[in-house]
């Protein structure tokens, strides 16, 4: 290869290179396919953008000379490269400009004298985009790219089975994962001030900063002054009682006293995370408790899910442009915040679905249909939600299977001696709750799931109502599938999960066929991917997976066992002043109990009871909550829900309990 005398690459040179980088590039060849099979019809163009030079058409190299190394010339700055206007390797091809140094090898730069960031630096910013405000750059981001694209998203800026594979990249045998440049680095050490959950423009959000100031200090004013708002007697900081789920969780709560409670939190402060909390409903403001049935989102996430519509909208997995990267590494890496929030063995384990409800229709129409046969026993609790019931009982009328129930005492706890004997050599699956969304009891899960495995049944465990309560770890529950939706832990709706061991997953025929769950596709032959994809059919909703990883960032951040705590001193709080006001009748008085307050009151219907809230702007769910058996066990048929999220207060309780009230008084 030639050196030109001004020692910068010549035509020719660059040509070659070009055209063994498009070579390279995945289904490059399908789309511009050359008769010359050492010029790519692009490669000339990128030559002559480079040099400025005339194109000699149809340049042949010789064999072993095309076949060499590419030995970049010895040039001196600034490379021809540097100033770049717009580079086809970024806009031509859709690679951003930092696999276009992967691809092409370090040589071009490092030959050139120009640094592989500096050139990357001084790349126009063609696939970058513009920051929106209050997101500008900051001196600790580690974005590589200008513009502030942050590395996370674009450093990778190919389809994930060009990554892997480079050069080997066979169309046959694409494959879909997408490493996270971010958390795939083991030896990155993060510092005091860097968060491995970061998002790309973490560091201006309010949030952390006021967190992190309050648990510093734990200087929390007692904001219980309402008309109900007296201190227990006698409940202080070391009579807390212990929780199986906080047992081996650190917990940064602090001893200051909260009307008689203790509490690291300022949900005050949380508060104004949530940009809908400020609303007022009928010239009130605006108390939410029914965060069983929804929750509120935090502004990071709603950021997120904008973030995401003005830079990295794109399909994934299935193009090597950009904004295909983006959107793949944001959604991978929403996968592994995922994984770790459920303490998962691995991302494969995790695959997106639109909610528990889907998850467990998932695994009774494909495990479920695969594995069950007539005569098999399904057991499920009388605590489920129709979510956990309908799907089970729909296999078994299909397959003669048989569904038993758990059954539980008047206060709402499972009655595990009649569990027990429930289990048997024909029992092939338990499916429960782990908090009851009508009565929300705390279902002694990791137990029971040690119940049915001894017994050879595999265990589902529906966590709707417990993963945003409670730390959850899949693998210490040694649950073979957990599900969650994510509207109820503060993401997007839409969007939810489904968790399954590894080796089951693969071992159970996909449920939906479509798109991006095959490897591939004959008339005559079908072969399908491994977990998650072989799950996830079709394009799914890419965006609120994304805004779920936010939604956990968020939680991580205020610590799971803290939030636990902190619900569970604002639980009993509620329960012990409800329980003052003459006609309610708590539904649910399990020991062990999250988040719900389930009543009825004497001489109204529960629907007067929610208008009357309503009227005061406090938001509660009444009816069946989708939980009828539980329930008619109870003896009602509906009941009024508030039920509580960490953003609530002593004072939103308060409120709640001077409508009660002032309805027994009229
Ligand atoms: N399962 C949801 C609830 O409990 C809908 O309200």
């Amino acid at each position: 290869m030639s050196t030109p005398t001004n020692n910068l690459p010549d035509v020719e040179a660059l040509q070659e290179l070009a055209n063994r980088y498009f070579k390279a590039l995945p289904n490059e060849v399908p789309k511009e396919i050359s008769p010359d099979p050492y010029e790519h019809p692009r490669a000339a163009a990128f030559a002559k953008s480079v040099t400025g030079e005339a194109i000699v058409p149809g340049i042949n190299l010789p064999a072993d000379e095309a076949a060499a190394p590419f030995n970049a010339p010895p040039a001196a700055a600034p490379s021809p490269v540097y100033g770049l206007t717009a580079p086809p390797s970024a806009t031509g091809s859709g690679l951003s400009s930092s696999v276009t140094n992967h691809a092409i090898a370090d040589g071009l730069h490092s030959g050139s004298g120009v640094s592989p960031s500096a050139g990357n630096t001084a790349l126009p910013d063609v696939a970058s985009p513009g920051l929106t405000p209050g997101f500008e750059k900051t001196s600790s981001d580690k974005s590589t790219l200008s513009g502030g694209v942050p590395s996370s998203v674009a450093g990778s800026g190919a389809s994930p089975s060009y990554v892997h594979q480079q050069e080997n990249f066979s169309i046959k045998e694409p494959i879909t994962s997408f490493p996270d440049s971010n958390i795939d680095k083991p030896a990155h050490h993060y510092n005091d001030n860097e968060d491995p959950f970061a998002l790309p423009f973490i560091d201006e959000q309010p949030y952390w900063s006021d967190i992190a100031s309050v648990l510093k200090h734990i200087t929390l004013s007692d904001s219980v002054d309402g008309a109900y708002a007296s201190p227990l007697p006698n409940v202080t900081a070391p009579n807390l009682p212990s929780f199986y789920f906080l047992q081996n969780e650190p917990r940064h709560i602090s001893n200051m006293p909260l009307g008689g409670y203790t509490s690291g939190f300022d949900a005050y402060r949380i508060k104004k995370d949530f940009p809908i909390l400020n609303e007022k409903v009928n010239d009130k403001p605006l108390v939410w408790l029914d965060n069983a049935a929804t929750t509120q989102k935090p502004k990071s996430v709603i950021d997120r899910l904008q973030y995401f519509y003005q830079h990295e909208n794109s399909n994934v997995h299935r193009a090597a442009h950009e904004l295909a990267a983006r959107s793949t590494d944001a959604y991978e890496a929403a996968r592994k915040k995922v994984q770790a929030f459920l303490g998962a063995a691995s991302p494969n384990e995790i695959v997106f679905v639109r909610g528990a409800t889907e998850a467990i229709n998932l695994v009774a129409q494909s495990w479920g249909d695969q594995y069950l046969q007539s005569g098999d026993e399904i057991i499920i609790s009388h605590l489920e939600h129709h979510a956990n019931i309908v799907p089970w009982k729909r296999l078994a009328d299909k397959k003669g299977l048989v569904l038993k129930v758990i059954p539980v005492d008047d206060d709402g706890q499972l009655l595990l001696d009649a569990y027990a004997k429930l289990l048997g050599p024909k029992t092939k699956l338990v499916a429960f709750t782990q908090v009851s969304n009508a009565l929300g009891t705390i279902t002694p899960a990791g137990e029971m799931t040690a119940m049915a495995h001894a017994a050879g049944a595999k265990v589902l465990i529906d966590g709707a109502q417990s993963v945003s309560h409670m730390p959850v770890n899949v693998q210490a529950l040694d649950a073979d599938w957990f599900v969650f939706s994510g509207h109820k832990v503060f993401g997007p709706t839409g969007i939810g999960v489904l968790y399954g061991k590894e080796e089951i997953l693969n071992n159970t025929e996909p449920w939906q066929g479509g798109g991006n769950m095959i490897q591939d596709v004959t008339f005559e032959h079908i072969k399908y991917h491994k977990a998650p994809n072989r799950y996830e059919a079709g394009t799914g909703n890419i965006a609120d997976a994304v805004g779920l990883g936010a939604a956990i960032d968020y939680v991580t951040r205020l610590g799971m066992a803290n939030i636990g705590a902190y619900e569970h001193a604002l639980l009993e709080y509620a329960t012990h002043h409800l329980k003052q006001i003459p006609g309610i009748r708590l539904i649910g008085t399990a020991p062990n109990k999250a988040s719900v307050l389930s009543f009825t009151l004497n001489g109204y219907s529960n629907d007067d009871v929610g208008k009357a809230l309503n009227r005061e702007g406090i938001a509660v769910r009444t009816g069946h909550h989708c939980a009828q058996p539980i329930l008619r066990r109870m003896g009602v048929e509906s009941t009024v829900r508030p039920s509580l999220a960490f953003y609530n207060t002593c004072e939103d309780v308060d409120r709640l309990i001077a409508v009660l009230r002032s309805l027994t008084k009229s």
